[in-house]
């Protein structure tokens, strides 16, 4: 029998969850049964980062327990703020966050123990050193001192504070927490599957992030709030957008960055609340020229779309480029971002995987030559 071949993975399940579920005809998103939109707007993220980690959100105590396991380990280590520095100045962030978590596996006295009990040890590390390695490249490669976190601050706060050096406000830190929670879990999304595939050779946590950030940094994936945000500032005008979005869809390859998703056929839950934090950004700063472009780019692919019958909608990378715009950070900085609220997910999974592994291994249907003899290199 020919094998059925899956091109992607689309419409595979590699196994059970009991972390999130992804409704893509109805557009609803659930974190352990909670909807994100409840979550975004009455969350903080570490309460939700504990509900991915546990059967449930935390009471007053638990939570206060978590923020205390959470707060030692803020620092992370001076060798790799020294690398930081060494490296050329055009190093992308994604690339330096990428090495940095590869690194710190040499900084742990256990990297390799894959118990639980371990696991969630180094989890409790990666979620609170992700924000202070991204904000210390930041401000390293633009030549300003890290600074070290107050442990008195949320993680969404703290980030904040680590980039800028000021106290941030209660209305940043929540946008900021909005934001986190949104981009915190998404099921077996691509980074998310490369992290569950690589902790099932048995390998250790390190490796599975590392592998996880890389993935997240290719454009058809987390990198694309960064594109977004580029092609805005190519584009420059809200009057130049159809131009922008008609040239490429001309082009059956073509794919306007921040739209489409394999699983939504609605609206992506998360770019709903997204557009709505952009809108306010927008009204509070007087800055509306990223939005503003923004709604015209979904006018103008909703109408496209619908004449070519397709469901392709803006995803959560769309409308949280604004946001992170308005809020002043630079466009390279949008992944690291996602990647700082994503540790969370991506140790939610790895937490199942190692409670009950099963090697990843698919296959390929074989379409090259056969039974051809081996010439002697003087032959060839
Ligand atoms: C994230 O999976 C997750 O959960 C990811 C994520 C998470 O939280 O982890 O939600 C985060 O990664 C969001 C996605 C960010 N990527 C982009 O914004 C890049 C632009 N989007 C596309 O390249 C695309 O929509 C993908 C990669 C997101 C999905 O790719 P698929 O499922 O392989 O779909 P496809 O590219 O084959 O497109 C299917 C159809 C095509 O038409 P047909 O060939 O079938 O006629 O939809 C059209 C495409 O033409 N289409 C687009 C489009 N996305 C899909 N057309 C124009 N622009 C687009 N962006």
């Amino acid at each position: 029998m020919e094998p059925t071949i899956n091109r992607g993975l689309d419409g595979i399940y590699i196994d059970t969850s009991q972390v999130c579920h992804i409704d893509g005809q109805r557009g609803e998103l659930i974190y352990r049964g909670y909807d994100i939109r409840e979550l975004a707007n009455k969350a903080s993220y570490e309460e939700v980062a504990y509900l991915l980690w546990h059967d449930d959100l935390p009471t007053r105590t638990q939570l206060e327990t978590f923020r205390q396991q959470l707060r030692p380990h803020f620092a992370v280590p001076p060798e790799i703020l020294e690398h930081f520095r060494r490296c050329p100045l055009a190093t992308q962030p994604m690339h330096a966050l990428r090495s940095a978590v590869s690194m710190l596996a040499a900084y742990d006295d256990n990297p390799d123990e894959v118990s639980l009990n371990n696991v969630r040890r180094i989890g409790l590390k990666l979620v609170a050193q992700f924000p202070t390695i991204a904000a210390a490249f930041e401000r390293i490669r633009h030549g300003l001192a890290p600074v070290a976190a107050d442990p008195e601050l949320s993680i969404a706060g703290n980030f904040l504070y680590q980039l800028t050096g000021a106290k941030p406000t209660p209305a940043a830190t929540r946008v900021m927490d909005v934001a986190l929670v949104l981009h915190a879990e998404h099921g077996a999304n691509a980074s998310t599957f490369v992290a569950r595939a690589t902790a099932s050779t048995l390998t250790d946590v390190y490796s599975a992030i590392t592998a996880a950030v890389g993935s997240l940094k290719g454009p058809l994936h987390g990198g694309a709030n960064t594109e977004v945000m580029k092609a805005l500032e190519a584009i420059g005008s809200v009057d130049k957008i159809e131009r922008y979005v008609l040239d490429i869809l001309a082009d059956p390859k073509g794919r306007v960055m921040g739209f489409g998703h394999r699983v939504y056929r609605v609206l992506d839950p998360r770019a709903n609340v997204l557009r709505e934090v952009a809108e306010k950004l927008a009204e509070e700063s007087g800055e509306s020229k990223w939005f503003e472009m923004s709604l015209e780019m979904e006018r103008v692919m909703d109408r496209e779309m619908e004449k070519r019958g397709k469901q392709v909608k803006p995803n959560v990378d769309f409308f949280s480029a604004s946001v992170y715009r308005m809020l002043g950070f630079p466009a390279d900085m949008y992944t690291p971002i996602f990647a700082v609220a994503r540790i969370s997910g991506w140790m939610a999974h790895l937490l199942e995987q190692y409670a009950d592994n099963r090697l990843m291994r698919p296959q390929l249907v074989y379409q090259g030559p056969v039974g051809r003899r081996f010439k002697p290199i003087a032959e060839r």
